[in-house]
C-alpha cells in the first residue's frame, strides 16, 4: 500500500518561551522535528510532507540537508489540528494511505508505526492510543458497550464521565487517503476551542459505519509530547539513558550511564572503556581498548585500538592511529592526524598537523599547520608561530628531531631530519640535518653585581 506521510510542525511552542521554533530545538543534538522525519523516511513514503507555521523559513532552513525529499506546506494560521493536516493533504493522491505524526513528539519509534500501517490493510482509520494515570488535557478515546471505538473528545469539551477515561490520544493517526479527503472536508469549528479538531475525523468515520482501529504504544517515552523546556529535559534524560545502556550491553564499560551523553553517533570496539561525564558528538569511531577519561569531549573523530584520552581534553576532528596518549587538558583541534605511538600531554594544543609515529608533544604547546615525522621530542612550551596576521604557513619538522623548551618556531620553516633546537630560541630559518639550530640572545653574567637597594 501507498503510504504518504504528514508531520505537522507549525506551532510556535509558546511554553519554550523561545524565539527557536518548537521543532527546532535540539534533543541528542539535533532538533527535535529532524527525529521524526527519520523515522517517518525509513518507511520510504511516497510523500513526506511536513505542515510549517510559525518560524517556517527557519523550520526548512534546518532540514535543507535532509536525505529525502520533504513536500513543505505551510499553514499560515494555527486554526487546529484537523485544519494543520487539511494544509498538508493538498494534492494528496486518493488512494492509499497517510499517517500524521508530529515534529514534537520525537521518539515515536519504527516498530510502533509499522504495527498500525499493517491494521491499515482492513481498516479505515487507525489510532494510535496510550493508557496513562493522568490523562489530564489529552483527548479522550470513546468506546461503546461492545468496545468499538466511537469518537475522540478534547479535554475542554469532555464531560465529567468522559474526563475519567484513561485511555486517550497519542495524537498519531492513519487513514485511508479517500476517507480522510472527505473526513477533512467536512470537519467545523464548531467546539470549546474554536479550533478544527483532526480529532473528529473519528467520530465521522464511526457514523459513516467504517472500520476504526487502535493500535498501542508499548514504551509510554514513545508517545511523549515535548511542550516546554522541563519535558524536553526530561526526554533528553531517558534518550541518553538508553543510549548508555545500549552501549553497555553490547560490550562497552560504561562507568556511570546515567553520566554519558551521545549527541551523534558512536560506534565502539572491544572492551572499551568510557568514565563519567562524556560528551561524545556527530559521529565517532572508538578502537578495541581504548579508554576514554573523565569530562572528555569527542566530537567527529576516529580512535584506533589501545589509545588513551585523559581527562578534560576536547577531541575534535581528528584522525588517531593506535597505542596514543591524549590529555590530560589537551586540546586536539580539527585536521589533527596522531600517528602510532604518539603522545600529546597536558596542555597542549593541535591543529591541521600530522604527529608523526612515536613523536612527543609532551606539555604547553601549540602545534598547528605542522607535518611532522616520527621520533621528534617537543619540548614544553613550543609554540609554532603559524600566523603572521594575514596569512597560515606551514611547519615542516624531520624525523627524530628534539626541539628545547620554550621555542618559537616562526613560519614557513623546515626543520630537516635529526635537527637540534636550543631551549628558548626563535627559528626563523630553516636547520640544516643533524645541525644545531640555536637562537637566543648568548649569556653574560656580571661579576660584582650590586642589587638595588631602597632608598
Ligand atoms: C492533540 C489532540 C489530542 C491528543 C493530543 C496529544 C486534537 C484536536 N487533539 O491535542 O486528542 O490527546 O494532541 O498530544 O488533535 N498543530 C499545528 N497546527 C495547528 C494546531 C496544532 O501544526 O493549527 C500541531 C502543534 O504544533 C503540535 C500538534 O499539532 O505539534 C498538536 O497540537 P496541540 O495544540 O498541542 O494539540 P493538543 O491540544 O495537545
Ligand atoms: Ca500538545
Amino acid at each position: 500500500m501507498d503510504t504518504d506521510i504528514i508531520v505537522l510542525a507549525a506551532g510556535k511552542g509558546t511554553r519554550m518561551y523561545s524565539s527557536l521554533p518548537k521543532v527546532l530545538h535540539p534533543l541528542a543534538g539535533r532538533p527535535l522535528l529532524s527525529h521524526v522525519l527519520d523515522t517517518a523516511a525509513s518507511f520510504s513514503p511516497r510523500s513526506l510532507r511536513v505542515v510549517v507555521g510559525y518560524g517556517a523559513e527557519q523550520v526548512r532552513g534546518a532540514l535543507t540537508d535532509f536525505a529525502q525529499d520533504l513536500l513543505w506546506l505551510e499553514q499560515r494560521e494555527q486554526l487546529g489540528t484537523g485544519h494543520a493536516v487539511l494544509q498538508g493533504a493538498a494534492d494528496l493522491p486518493d488512494n492509499g494511505a497517510t499517517l500524521i505524526l508530529y515534529g514534537d513528539v520525537p521518539l515515536i519509534s519504527a516498530d510502533t508505526l509499522r504495527s498500525l500501517l499493517e491494521v491499515m490493510t482492513t481498516a479505515s482509520v487507525a489510532v494510535l492510543t496510550q493508557h496513562v494515570d493522568e490523562p489530564y488535557g489529552l483527548g479522550r478515546i470513546i468506546r461503546d458497550g461492545d468496545g468499538n471505538v466511537t469518537g475522540i473528545v478534547e479535554e475542554k469539551d469532555a464531560t465529567e464521565a468522559q474526563r475519567r477515561i484513561r485511555e486517550i490520544n497519542t495524537g498519531i493517526i492513519c487513514a485511508q487517503n479517500r476517507n480522510l479527503l472527505d473526513w477533512l472536508g467536512r470537519l467545523d469549528n464548531d467546539n470549546a476551542q474554536g479550533e478544527y479538531y483532526l480529532t473528529d475525523i473519528i467520530g465521522m468515520a464511526a457514523r459513516d459505519g467504517e472500520v476504526i482501529e487502535t493500535g498501542t504504544v508499548q514504551d509510554p517515552l514513545e508517545a511523549q509530547g515535548i511542550n516546554n523546556r522541563l519535558q524536553l529535559a526530561a526526554i533528553e534524560r531517558s534518550l541518553q539513558r538508553r543510549q548508555a545502556e545500549a552501549l553497555a550491553l553490547g560490550g562497552v564499560t560504561v562507568l556511570d550511564p546515567a553520566r554519558l551523553d551521545i549527541r551523534g553517533h558512536v560506534e565502539c570496539g572491544r572492551d572499551v572503556t568510557l568514565d563519567v561525564n562524556i560528551i561524545i558528538e556527530g559521529t565517532v569511531h572508538i578502537g578495541d581498548r581504548c579508554e576514554i577519561g573523565p569530562n572528555v569531549v569527542l566530537k567527529n573523530c576516529r580512535i584506533g585500538e589501545g589509545c588513551v584520552v585523559l581527562a578534560n581534553s576536547h577531541v575534535e576532528g581528528a584522525d588517531m592511529e593506535s597505542d596514543i596518549s591524549v590529555g590530560p587538558f589537551a586540546r586536539i583541534r580539527p585536521g589533527t592526524e596522531l600517528k602510532k605511538g604518539s603522545k600529546i600531554g597536558n596542555f597542549v594544543e593541535t591543529k591541521k598537523s600530522i604527529i608523526g609515529a612515536g613523536s612527543k608533544v609532551n606539555h604547553l604547546s601549540y602545534i598547528g599547520d605542522t607535518e611532522m615525522g616520527r621520533d621528534v621530542n617537543v619540548g614544553a612550551g613550543t609554540i609554532t608561530c603559524n600566523y603572521d596576521g594575514a596569512n597560515k604557513h606551514r611547519t615542516t619538522v624531520g624525523n627524530g628531531v628534539f626541539i628545547g623548551s620554550n621555542t618559537a618556531i616562526v613560519a614557513p620553516v623546515t626543520l630537516h631530519d635529526g635537527v637540534t633546537i636550543a631551549a628558548g630560541s626563535t627559528i626563523t630559518a630553516d636547520v640544516p640535518q643533524d645541525q644545531l639550530g640555536v637562537a637566543r640572545g648568548r649569556q653574560r653574567n656580571i661579576d660584582g653585581w650590586k642589587r638595588p637597594t631602597g632608598k
